[in-house]
């Protein structure tokens, strides 16, 4: 298959490798990164233009584009690609509003009948106040529009989280919901708006220090499978089915019914609480870094259901065939991240750090300098260990980031050790 990626992070390294190991097909990046380049013929386009990757796609001859990030989605680039009769992998510009409108999926989700924390929303102060009143800690505020995973706080203090709220409340309403209790875990559907075909769950470690210090980033790591998950349910079968049957397929149909179906990626982002699973975000697209440790699961039929995906034909696709293996990533991050990311230094072992065994490093942000290397951004790479058992793919992954040096580099101690 001739296959164009969108985007130019780790997750869309994470999707090229995976095509790459299963073979057979040409891939293009665009606009891609070092690390990319280093892999496959990158080129340079505006993303977010409609037009100028309907062009590129056109002209390129693709039988399938894969648009990695949220952002050309919410620009209406999947409508440009179906228009102009390329397959796109990704939801219309109406559908991935379930990503870009956190009230717009609160709507789909109530009318589904999908279980998600209770919500208010509040376009004042003085119904923020009024919430909180009504609220007991921690509290959970939520900006409504994509705020590059800024948006949402999670605090038992009051006055951070009246500060949150002045600081979004410009932007447009905030969501106060109930805060849920219990582990995070991260299951990724594909659909093409009717059928589904959910991959292995993940976890992702959103807090930048040990032990989940700290504060919010895009993601410092990431797991799968999940045995404490396994043990819970029965089996992770059972779990991802009670997923599936309770929120995947319920939210699928309500997405039809409103004439705006979903297709592509429908990432569920839950809370297994005491009480059941329930949904605290949808995202339209692969999450990152969990991609990073769900693809390389993947034995084979991955580039097949893609383009069933975008195709409409995924009821009748061929069924993934997955690895008895478990994966673990680790991000390495710049000095100051997420605040304020020092960049442009160099990073140095990273060919050393992919000799281990079971080991491959993905770029998130790299540039190719004069002295090699350099980091240009606040994540710069993903270290993926991959093995028989968790243990193994941990400490492959932890072995293989000693071999790399980026001065003040940070990553957490603690990925996957819970588990
Ligand atoms: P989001 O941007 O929606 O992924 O939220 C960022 C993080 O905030 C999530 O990964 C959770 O750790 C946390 N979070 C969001 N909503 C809730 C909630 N209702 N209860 C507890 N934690 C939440
Ligand atoms: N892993 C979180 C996200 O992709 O949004």
């Amino acid at each position: 298959m001739r296959i164009l990626v969108l985007g130019s992070g780790a997750r869309e390294h994470a999707i090229i490798a995976a095509l790459l190991a299963e073979g057979g097909h040409e891939i293009t990046a665009a606009p891609g990164n070092a690390g990319i380049k280093r892999d496959v013929e990158a080129v340079r386009v505006d993303i977010k233009s409609p037009k100028l990757v309907a062009e590129l796609a056109v002209e390129g001859g693709y039988d399938l584009v894969v648009i990695g990030p949220e952002a050309p989605l919410v620009a209406g680039v999947a409508d440009a690609l179906r228009e102009v009769g390329v397959p796109a992998f990704g939801p219309t510009k109406a559908a991935a509003r379930i990503e870009g409108s956190k009230s717009f999926a609160k709507d789909v989700m109530a009318r589904a009948g999908v279980p998600t924390g209770i919500d208010q929303t509040a376009t004042s102060m003085d119904e923020v106040r009024a919430a909180l009143d009504a609220t007991k800690p921690p509290y959970v505020l939520k900006a409504d529009g994509l705020a590059a995973g800024k948006g949402v706080i999670v605090t038992d203090d009051r006055a951070a989280a009246e500060a949150h709220a002045e600081a979004f409340l410009p932007d447009g309403p905030l969501l106060i919901e109930e805060y849920l209790d219990g582990p995070e875990v991260s299951l990724f559907v594909l659909t093409d708006g009717e059928a589904v075909m959910p991959l292995a769950p993940a976890q992702d470690y959103k807090r930048l220090g040990d032990g989940d210090a700290g504060p919010n980033t895009g993601g410092m790591g990431a797991y799968s499978p999940l045995p404490w998950l396994a043990q819970r349910f029965g089996s992770e079968q059972a779990f991802v089915d009670e997923v599936v049957e309770t929120v995947a397929m319920p939210t699928i149909r309500a997405m039809a019914d409103a004439g705006t179906p979903f297709s592509g990626l429908l990432y569920c982002g839950l809370i297994v609480t005491a009480s059941g699973v329930k949904v605290i975000e949808f995202n339209a697209r692969f999450g990152d870094p969990e991609t990073q440790v769900v693809l390389p699961r993947i034995e084979s039929g991955f580039a097949d259901a893609l383009l069933a995906a975008a195709n409409g034909t995924l009821g009748s696709a061929a069924p993934l065939t997955w690895r008895d293996s478990a994966a673990v990533t680790v991000v390495l991050a710049s000095e100051g991240y997420p605040a304020e990311p020092v960049t442009g230094r160099v990073i140095t072992g990273v060919d050393e750090a992919a000799k281990v065994e079971g080991v491959h490093v993905l770029h998130a942000a790299t540039g190719e300098g004069e002295q090699g290397l350099t980091a240009t951004g606040g994540r710069v790479l993903n270290v993926v260990g991959t093995g028989a058992t968790l243990a193994e793919a941990r400490e492959r992954a932890y072995a293989a980031l000693g071999r790399i040096s980026l001065e003040g580099g940070q990553a957490r101690t603690d990925i996957a050790a819970g588990a």
